[in-house]
């Protein structure tokens, strides 16, 4: 089995805790947050109608969606609360020295 790809995304420095904080990489759109000194990243589109989280927020671990008030967890993309029913991708990372990398190869759940 081949190891899995992480590819530098961001700073720790970039990802204040509590906020949506969004990035490309390798194509992919990705939201990143930190809580409580953990960071996690889902895919940057509600299952819902497409909308992304640029103007979305984060409170602990439930990311809010901007449009329609759609809840996911921010650790797995699970859905907590309607109007969305489908999880979106989530992604593993790795943090080396103050950098921030992410594996946009593994499969996702949704
Ligand atoms: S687009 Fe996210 S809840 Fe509707």
């Amino acid at each position: 089995m081949s190891e899995l790809e992480f590819v530098p995304l961001a700073k720790i420095t970039d990802v204040p805790e509590n906020r949506v904080s969004c990035f490309e990489v390798n194509g992919h759109h990705v939201v990143l947050s930190q809580v409580k000194g953990e960071f996690f990243a889902v895919h940057n589109k509600c299952s819902h109608a497409d909308q992304s989280f640029n103007s979305g927020r984060v409170r602990g671990h439930k990311l809010l969606c901007p449009l329609h008030g759609a809840i996911f967890d921010i650790r797995d993309g699970s859905v907590l609360g309607a109007p969305a029913f489908h999880p979106i991708k989530s992604y593993p990372l790795k943090i080396e020295n103050e950098d921030i990398l992410i594996c946009t190869d593994a499969p996702s759940s949704d």
